[in-house]
């Protein structure tokens, strides 16, 4: 019997590849050959790819709870944080896989320089390459200031201003930046359009473009005086192995960061209070810049520059010789610049640690992150999700001065995850409304019998509904 089942498995098998070609087409992803062989230091790419994968799928996750509006931003990413079961992994993976999309993007980048590998027909790819870098940047700077916490506002206020500071079209930018003349409600709804639609649209689009680039050209393999005199030796399985091996080692880093050290979350966006700005460590070395120069200056022209300069290598250092010794120059000029961008980024960090204002602001957002969730006008729970809205008008009224606004106990006893209680669903908590005795309460909590049936209804699903 086992036997025909399995014919059976494989009939089924051949007919589906013969109509996909899926099969063929996964083989032929992994067909391609590297001068010279593998390498760990080629494995950047493929880290890249699968860290960007694990992006989406966070982010899509997030996106089931999280609300782009200036009143909830901020609850449902605490949300997320604090009650979700492992949003704190969803969201630490996120948050620190931002971060390593950019390091491995900057590893990918150097090795590329370091070996010459933009040479030899390889102009488009590398050019596909620096947009990339540019969209991960652009990724990070939205991202930014979704949470809607103190760090979030002030820093993208920061970004109005840069924005401001274009000579002629200043004010115009700003607006277009910010959907207004100040960080709010549209530069909220603007950056979230551009974080989860337009972003990863054209990133998928220009990622496409790379990876048939790289399928065209091949990979440049190691650096000598002439690649093609080099054995060609499969990529499959010697350098697969390491590729996946060290997507894993990324993922696992991720989860084991977000465990020890969980994403920071500050207070909620306080437009009235004092913030220093800070921006997040990959910005960090424009914003010491910028102590020294002004804003167009330092993070316009200059990062542009720099962009553009690295856009232009493949047509700046040419030949076939790719070896180190003989590239002296584009080398040294490319670890130059990564000198004084770790060099500036380090200043940033230590200055930081020393200034005592931005200590007490990372203070303020550790302790909040431990403080418990606090649902603001979110409470309602429907079937795992988080309804948003303000309880009833006539629980306002009538039970928040005992129970507070958010059903955690004052006068009486917290009211929140009640429902999972014996003899407390929506249509005992009616009647208890109506005859607390008859449930064992004491004098303490008042009859509402006066009140209407309908508002008892109302108050009881909102209390019912409430989370832990
Ligand atoms: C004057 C203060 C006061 C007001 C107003 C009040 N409560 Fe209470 N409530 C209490 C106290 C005290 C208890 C605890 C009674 C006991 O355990 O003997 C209680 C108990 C409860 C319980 C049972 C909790 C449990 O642990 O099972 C529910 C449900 C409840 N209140 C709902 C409400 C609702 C809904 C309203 C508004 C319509 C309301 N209460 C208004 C003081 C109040």
């Amino acid at each position: 019997m086992a036997g025909a089942g399995s014919g059976r498995i494989a009939r089924i098998a051949e007919a589906a590849e013969e109509r996909t070609g899926i099969a063929a087409a996964l083989r032929h992803s992994v067909s391609h050959t590297i001068p010279g062989g593998s390498r760990w230091v080629y494995v950047f790419g493929s880290a890249l790819a699968a860290t960007l994968l694990l992006q989406t799928v966070s982010g899509i996750l997030l996106g089931f709870y999280y609300v782009p509006s200036v009143d909830h931003a901020h609850t449902t990413v605490a949300y997320i944080q604090k009650e979700v079961a492992l949003g704190w992994l969803v969201r630490g993976v996120h948050h620190y896989g931002a971060s390593a999309v950019i390091v491995i993007l900057l590893l990918h980048l150097a090795r590329t320089v370091l070996w010459g590998a933009y040479r030899e027909r390889r102009e488009a790819l590398w050019l596909a390459g620096i947009t990339l870098l540019v969209l991960v940047m652009g990724f990070g700077f939205t991202g930014y200031l979704l949470p809607w916490d103190q760090k979030a506002y002030f820093g993208t206020q920061v970004a109005g201003g840069i924005a401001a500071s274009v000579p002629f079209a200043g004010t115009t930018q700003m607006q277009l930046l910010l959907g207004g003349k100040e960080v709010g409600q549209a530069t909220l709804s603007r950056f979230f359009a551009l974080h989860v639609f337009v972003l990863p649209l054209v990133t998928a689009f220009v990622l496409a473009l790379h990876i048939r680039f790289f399928r065209r050209v091949g990979a440049a393999g190691a650096a000598v005086e002439k690649s093609e005199r080099l054995k060609r030796r499969p990529y499959f399985p010697a350098q697969f192995t390491r590729d996946v091996f060290a997507s894993i080692l990324v993922v696992a880093v991720l989860v084991a960061l977000s465990a020890y050290s969980p994403a920071v979350l500050g207070p909620k966006a306080d437009p009235g209070a004092e913030f220093v700005p800070r921006p997040e460590w990959y910005f960090l070395w424009i914003f010491e810049i910028l102590k020294v120069v002004p804003a167009f200056w330092g993070a316009v022209v200059l990062p542009g520059a720099i962009v553009l300069g690295l856009a232009m290598l493949p047509w700046l250092d040419r030949g076939p010789d790719r070896r180190f010794r003989k590239r002296l120059v584009p080398i040294g000029a490319f670890g130059l610049l990564a000198a004084v961008v770790v060099t500036l980024t380090a200043a940033g960090l230590i200055a930081d640690s020393r200034d005592p204002k931005i200590q007490a602001q990372h203070a303020e957002a550790r302790a909040y992150l431990d403080e418990p969730f606090e649902p603001d006008e979110i409470g309602r729970k429907s079937g795992g999700a988080i309804v948003i809205g303000p309880p009833p008008a006539a629980f306002t009224a009538n039970c928040a001065g005992c129970h507070s606004a958010t059903g955690e106990g004052q006068i009486g006893p917290s009211l929140r995850g009640i429902s999972a209680r014996p003899s407390r669903t929506v249509d005992d908590i009616a009647k208890l409304l109506v005859s607390p005795g008859a449930f064992g309460l004491g004098e303490g909590m008042p009859s509402f019998e006066k009140l209407e049936e309908e508002e008892r209804r109302a108050i009881a699903e909102w209390v019912a509904s409430l989370p832990e």
